[in-house]
């Protein structure tokens, strides 16, 4: 998969994308991971990227110009163009299996006050990573690119995520190591009883619990 990030920030990303499991990615090609600075692209003398608002208002605009002419450089029959912005559709587990089907992604990250309403036009997509207000897209796109990355075949054990968080509209169960007691909180007995269809069993109990207790509205999916 290759993935294009759009911003006036690419320093934002350089410690996110060179640790861990996302530059083990990288480096074994699982993901190609791309970042542009749209300013590169404006055609003003002196590289600006945002003018005032028609109708008067508050703050700076983001201009069309510059990342129209950057999208339409890198954007390809199989690329998919996502919008970050607080009022697109909120993001879920079930979108990033989705969008790690892809094989091009272009991310652009809004940033100032807002930016001129004509960008939505070239956009397939328009993701929020939550109901709250970031200061730009950029710690959205790192949010989706993680996601997306990680469910990259070969990035990590499949089975992980077969079991993780939110598969089957479900949390996940809660897990121990050593040692057996901390400070005077002990392990789950049964985890210890080797018998595997009772640990499963528990498991499968302690996720419904912990879903109805804290996201009983994925119980209802
Ligand atoms: N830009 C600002 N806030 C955002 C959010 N919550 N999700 C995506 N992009 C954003």
């Amino acid at each position: 998969m290759k993935i294009d990030i759009l911003t006036l920030f690419p320093e934002m990303f350089e410690t996110i994308f060179s640790q861990s499991i996302i530059k083990r990615a990288i480096i074994e090609k699982k993901v190609e991971i791309n970042i542009h600075n749209f300013r590169d692209f404006s055609t003003d003398p002196h590289h600006k990227v945002d003018d005032t608002p028609y109708g008067g208002g508050r703050g700076m605009v983001l201009t069309c110009q510059p990342i129209f002419d950057c999208v339409e450089k890198l954007k390809t029959k199989e690329s998919k163009v996502i919008l970050l912005t607080p009022d697109g559709n909120v993001y879920k587990q079930q979108q990033a299996y989705e969008l790690a089907k892809e094989k091009h992604l272009i991310l652009i990250c809004g940033h100032y006050e807002g930016f001129d309403d004509r960008i939505r036009s070239i956009c397939d997509l328009e993701i929020s990573i939550g109901d709250y207000i970031l200061t730009g897209g950029e710690l959205a796109s790192m949010v989706i690119t993680d996601s997306i990355v990680r469910l990259l075949p070969g990035v990590i054990e499949e089975q992980s995520h077969q079991l993780e968080s939110f598969n089957n509209n479900l949390l996940d169960y809660p897990t121990y190591t050593k040692p057996r007691v901390f400070k005077g909180m002990e392990v789950p007995a049964v985890l210890l009883s080797g018998n595997h269809k009772k640990i499963e069993e528990y498991r499968k109990l302690e996720s419904i619990k912990k879903t109805k207790a804290r996201r009983p509205d994925l119980l209802e999916k």
